[in-house]
């Protein structure tokens, strides 16, 4: 190993085929990102047989892009990771089939990543990148801090302790937000994937035209639910006669869904927030960072009630760049990247997990994080 390490990273486990060598600095040399929203748009969501085929078809061709992009050799990399779960198996045995077989064939370290882990890490490479280089090493973002984890399978509230080490305040009882937002712009008759679609529409609408609700809010604790949400936009959209939405109609509607949504989020982060700052005060500069990960993070209304929440709350908050929130490879490679520099390898016989908790102590929820 030099003195530099660099490390590939491939991610396989949605409807992403990802690729991308990152450095110890946290810089991202070369990337690749093909989405598989045209094979999937005429189903309406992600069919995971059409997921699986479309990573094997093209996963050689994005590493050995993501390769020449950063100018690098396979002699010069220092290890390979993979998404080892949880996901869509066949898309996950993909990704990690590829990474064993590069490991195998150039003799390097193989690492199996947690995909809700490289979510959570991807923070501490934008930080490093910004750190000063004696800081870069242990990466420009401290140890604990906590995380709201949002994608289309997962809505979490965890406290990152450490590379490996999570404890979890609170995840949602049935459905994902990213879920919600996905299932929600189908009702509407808008493209997949919804998030985006939603925001866009979102940004010329009423938010307060329809009255949806804002599920758990006022609770205790940091759990969440999506699926009230879901069947209240369905009944707005029924109310709306057989004719459907209409311009006017969907972009309220997306307003009042967006608001909803990112106010049911803030409510259980401030409870999270509460939480954290009394269990880990001791350990924490000032009152504490909050980082945001997953592909609804990419989202602007919520980054932006985030950043309040936070002014009110006193805490940091991190936000890593739109596109390092939705799936990609340098996420991939930079936790590889930290779990290399402690050692923490994987042997070629690393079984793919559909499911694979960060907190395995956390009483497990009968839906949550079934899916991708
Ligand atoms: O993390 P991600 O790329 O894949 C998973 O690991 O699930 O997250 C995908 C989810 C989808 O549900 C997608 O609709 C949502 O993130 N998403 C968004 C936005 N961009 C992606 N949701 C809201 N607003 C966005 N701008
Ligand atoms: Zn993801």
């Amino acid at each position: 190993m030099g003195d530099s390490l660099k490390v590939l990273g491939i991610e396989t486990s949605c409807d992403e085929t990802a690729a991308a060598v990152v450095d110890d600095t946290g810089a991202i040399l070369g990337e690749v990102v093909r989405s598989q929203y045209d094979d999937h748009a005429p189903f309406g969501g992600i069919v995971p047989e059409i997921a699986a085929r479309a990573h094997l078809e093209t996963v050689d061709a994005i590493v050995a892009e993501a390769m020449r992009r950063a100018g690098t050799g396979f002699d010069e990399i220092d290890a390979v990771a993979a998404t080892g779960g949880p996901g869509l198996i066949g898309g996950v045995i993909v990704g990690v089939m590829t990474a064993k077989a590069i490991a195998a064939a150039r003799n390097i370290p193989f690492i199996a990543v947690n995909h809700l882990e490289a979510h959570a890490l991807t923070a501490r490479m934008t930080a490093s990148m910004a750190a000063p280089m004696t800081a870069q090493k242990t990466g420009g973002l401290e140890f604990p801090y906590l995380v709201l984890l949002v994608s289309g399978g997962h809505t979490q509230l965890l406290i990152a302790e450490n590379i490996g080490k999570f404890r979890r305040l609170g995840t949602t009882i049935d459905d994902a937000v990213g879920e919600a937002f996905d299932k929600s712009a189908k009702m509407m008759g808008l493209d997949y994937p919804g998030g985006p679609a939603v925001e866009r529409l979102a940004r010329e609408g009423d938010r307060n035209r329809f009255a949806l609700p804002r599920p758990m809010k006022g609770r205790p604790g940091c759990d969440f639910s999506f699926s009230g949400l879901k069947t209240a936009v369905r009944h707005a959209v029924e109310g709306l006669g057989a004719a459907g939405p209409g311009e006017r109609d969907l972009a309220d509607l997306c307003a009042s869904f967006q608001a909803a949504a990112s106010e049911a989020l803030i409510d259980r982060t401030r409870n999270a927030i509460e939480m954290f700052q009394e269990s880990c005060g001791a350990r924490i500069r000032e009152k504490g960072v909050l980082v945001v990960g997953g592909g609804v993070a990419a989202n602007s209304a919520l980054r932006a009630a985030l950043e309040t929440l936070c002014e009110e709350t006193g805490m940091r908050f991190v936000a890593p760049a739109q596109k390092l929130c939705t799936d990609n490879g340098a996420m991939i490679a930079w936790a590889g990247l930290e779990r290399l520099r402690l050692g923490l390898t994987d042997g070629l016989d690393f079984a793919p997990r559909p499911r694979w908790p960060l907190d395995p102590d956390a009483p497990r929820r009968a839906f949550a994080g079934a899916k991708a």
